[in-house]
């Protein structure tokens, strides 16, 4: 038995959950699913990043005190996120939780006692909504943030540094060592050269704001922010489960997923933190790219977002799920839309995918009574399933979801192609092929089932509705992707569409 532990980023409040961050969500929400099925023990870790400074000052401005700010957002869009993309994470975790705080001052005491900690003064540029400081370089050549357009704030204060400069050796040393630490390999490249240009110390935390994770050793100050949510990967393990500490089990291997926005922290300061602190560095970082939309990132800021909570009304959740591991090479930028989800959900899941179930239950039900019979064969379809069974965990070992959808859609058309050819209509109008159309019958329900059990992680309700409309037990273990083994059914009916149509007119209203 393996273990599996994967996260995604936690989220900034200030903003409505859009579809840039179920993105992330439901991507992980399959690798986890999918290590289930193969038998892994799981957990999956979300949550949210609530100690910013923007939610001070966007707090003043509601009128309230930070604390019933954040809870309100995060009652009301944050928490329900995973549950309405389909997603069944472990744990939720908020950096506002007691728990947190105290694991954040525990950590960072190490790193204090291990000597990794000084006292300066910090003088520079600092972008709130990064929550980031910047050098001159950074910005545009008008001194705005390039992400944000906004110009940075200068700020002069007395500051705790974290001595990352120390740390550029064993960095490239790990680097070296591990290469498939950071994924895809670009993105491990991107790191490697930031690390070998050299690195600065940074400011570890911040004065004059009440609100964070006070300094152990200082408690005028907080943890700058991004140290305090970066913590939150190990800390969540300590008490996530009470009376349980989950480090020695799941810490060994944690893998994170994130964007590429935020690739230094995790690729950099977060392995250089944890090395501090001594502990040991996550096994694998994965980094995708973004979502955009004409050629723009979705974000609240550009006004372009696509809300995908209402995609889910109107497609459902299997729809979105299916169209983040499709909309590109998954690592890669991809360009979302409307018409573009759209015309998937029509073409590839109700005609390809829809379409076929509905044929091969009205066929079972016209021709053979709604009775499948046992009738494995010498079928082509062993070899190709078994294929299947070795391909698709391979690929999503390698983080390639977008390739692995591929490999069971594969499938699907072989199934489509095999309906045309052995024409089951024909062969039914000759009683001396009878045996030949119970194959052909098994082989289409056969084939959905096995698509059905492969497609589990990325289309759980749509798996769910196959098992049932070809009467088959709801057993999504991996060893079911193998040709025969449906079990006999009686009482098949022709199937309601899967993915009924949508009208795209509502769609874009
Ligand atoms: N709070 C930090 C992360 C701290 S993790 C220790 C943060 N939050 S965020 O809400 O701004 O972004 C969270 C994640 O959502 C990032 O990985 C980011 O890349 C991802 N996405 C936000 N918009 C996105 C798209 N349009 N497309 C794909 N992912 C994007 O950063």
């Amino acid at each position: 038995m393996s273990r599996y532990y994967l996260t995604t980023p936690i989220y900034y409040v200030n903003s409505t959950p859009h579809i840039g961050h179920a993105y992330t969500t439901i991507a992980a929400d399959i690798l986890v699913r999918h290590h289930k099925q193969r038998g892994d023990e799981t957990f999956f870790l979300t949550g949210t990043d609530e100690n910013a400074s923007k939610n001070v000052r966007a707090a003043e401005q509601a009128g309230v005190d930070p604390k019933t700010f954040v809870d309100r957002l995060v009652e009301e869009d944050w928490r329900p996120l995973p549950a309405r993309v389909g997603a069944n994470p472990d744990f939720f975790i908020r950096t506002t939780d007691e728990g947190h705080h105290r694991f954040v001052q525990e950590f960072v005491q190490r790193i204090y006692d291990n000597g990794h900690i000084y006292e300066d003064t910090y003088a520079g540029l600092y972008c709130v909504s990064c929550e980031e400081f910047k050098t001159e370089e950074e910005l545009t050549a008008d001194g705005l943030c390039p992400e944000h357009g906004t110009r940075p704030e200068w700020i002069e204060e007395r500051n705790w540094f974290f001595r990352l400069s120390a740390f550029q050796e064993q960095l490239l040393r790990l680097y070296d060592e591990q290469p498939e630490f950071v994924q895809p390999v670009h993105r491990y490249n991107e790191a490697r050269s930031f690390i070998e240009g050299g690195l600065r110390d940074f400011s570890l935390s911040r004065a004059g704001q009440p609100w964070g994770v006070p300094v152990p050793w200082d408690p005028e100050q907080v943890v700058y922010v991004w140290v305090d949510a970066l913590i939150n990967y190990l800390s969540a393990l300590t008490y996530a489960r009470p009376g349980e500490d989950l480090r020695d089990e799941y810490w060994p291997v944690a893998r994170h997923l994130i964007g590429k926005d935020i690739l230094r922290f995790h690729c950099v300061f977060w392995p250089a933190l944890l090395l501090a602190a001594g502990y040991e560095v996550p096994k694998q970082i994965f980094v995708h790219g973004w979502l955009l939309f004409g050629d723009r990132k979705i974000s609240k800021s550009s006004g372009n977002v696509i809300e995908p909570l209402e995609l889910v009304d109107l497609y459902g959740v299997d729809a979105l799920r299916f169209y983040v591991a499709r909309v590109t090479r998954f690592g890669q930028d991809g360009n979302a839309s409307v018409d573009d989800f759209h015309e998937r959900y029509e073409r590839e899941l109700g005609n390809d995918l829809g379409n076929l179930l509905s044929r091969t239950t009205a066929l079972i039900a016209r021709f053979r009574d709604g009775r499948l019979a046992e009738a494995p064969w010498d079928s082509p379809f062993r070899s190709e399933l078994a294929k299947l069974a070795h391909e698709v965990p391979a690929l999503l070992d390698a983080w390639d979801l977008s390739g692995a959808l591929d490999a069971v859609w594969g499938v699907v058309r072989s199934l489509n192609r095999y309906v045309e050819e052995r024409a089951p209509w024909q062969l039914a109008k000759d009683e001396s092929k009878a045996e030949e159309l119970d194959r052909t019958l098994y082989d289409l329900a056969d084939g959905l089932r096995v698509v059905a059990v492969a497609l589990a992680s990325y289309l759980p309700e749509t798996a769910d509705r196959i098992l049932a409309a070809l009467g088959q037990p709801d057993d999504l273990v991996w060893q079911g992707v193998a040709y025969g083994r449906t079990v006999p059914a009686e009482g098949i009916a022709a199937a309601e569409p899967l993915f009924p149509r949508v009208e795209l007119e509502t769609a874009v209203a």
